[in-house]
């Protein structure tokens, strides 16, 4: 059977396409799915995952909802004439390890009654959640975590973006009872091949393979 890992985080914004595609490369043979894209203008999620990761398009499982307005979900389907089922929102199946991104943070509305995190809840696939290191992130991240376990969501662990906080990092650790498995700085020339080499500098890549075998 397929192993399958969400990545979500703490926001909108944090940096849960890029940690995504430095995972797919180092998995080697992964799939990537964004199920629910917000906003068209520029480059996609998909695509961006393409690039700094070097998926092939084969692997990237086309969105099962492209919403042109880069609003919350629920917001930018109603613009868009629709309404998002989210029951319907199913893993595909794929010949190697899936990488899902979620959009935004958990309790992002998809539609009026449902919150991403219940289609997380759903699926029970373990999820990394993506944190800032910087100033407000103990809270939010402390909230995400709560609200996984609030619907026994499996957690697989924290995965830091950012500088080196070690404080933070280790309340996070014992507070919050989660394994935390690594930091990507933030780089500067974000290009595929360093992205590469910084995330085998950081990330143990065999506890993943673990998981996703
Ligand atoms: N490790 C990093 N190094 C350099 N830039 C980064 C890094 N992580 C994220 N960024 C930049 O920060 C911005 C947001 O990152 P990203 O798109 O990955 O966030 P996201 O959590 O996927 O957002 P969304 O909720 O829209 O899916 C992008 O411009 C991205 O290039
Ligand atoms: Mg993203």
């Amino acid at each position: 059977m397929t192993r399958r890992l969400v990545v979500t985080g703490t926001d909108t914004g944090i940096g849960k396409t890029v940690f995504s595609a430095a995972l797919a490369d180092a998995l080697g043979g992964a799939f990537y799915w964004k199920p629910v894209q917000s906003g068209l203008e520029g480059e996609t999620d998909s695509e961006t995952v393409q690039r700094l990761g070097r998926i092939p398009p084969a692997r990237i499982v086309p969105e099962a909802y492209r919403l042109r307005t880069p609003a919350s979900p629920h917001l930018a389907a109603s613009i868009d004439g629709f309404r998002i089922e989210a029951e319907a929102l199913v893993p595909p199946v794929t010949e190697g390890p899936l990488i899902i991104e979620g959009a935004g943070g958990l309790l992002v509305p998809l539609a009026a009654e449902t919150v991403l995190a219940d289609v997380f809840a759903r699926w029970k696939i373990p999820v990394v959640l993506c944190a800032r290191t910087g100033l407000g992130t103990i809270n939010h991240t402390l909230l995400s975590l709560e609200a996984l376990r609030a619907r026994s969501i499996p957690v697989f662990g924290v995965a830091f973006i950012g500088e080196m906080q070690a404080d933070t990092e280790s309340i996070i650790a014992k507070m919050g009872r989660v394994r935390l498995l690594g930091r990507l700085p933030k780089l500067d020339p974000l290009t595929p091949d360093l992205l590469r080499q910084v995330f085998r500098e950081n990330f143990d890549i065999g506890l993943f393979l673990k998981e996703l075998a």
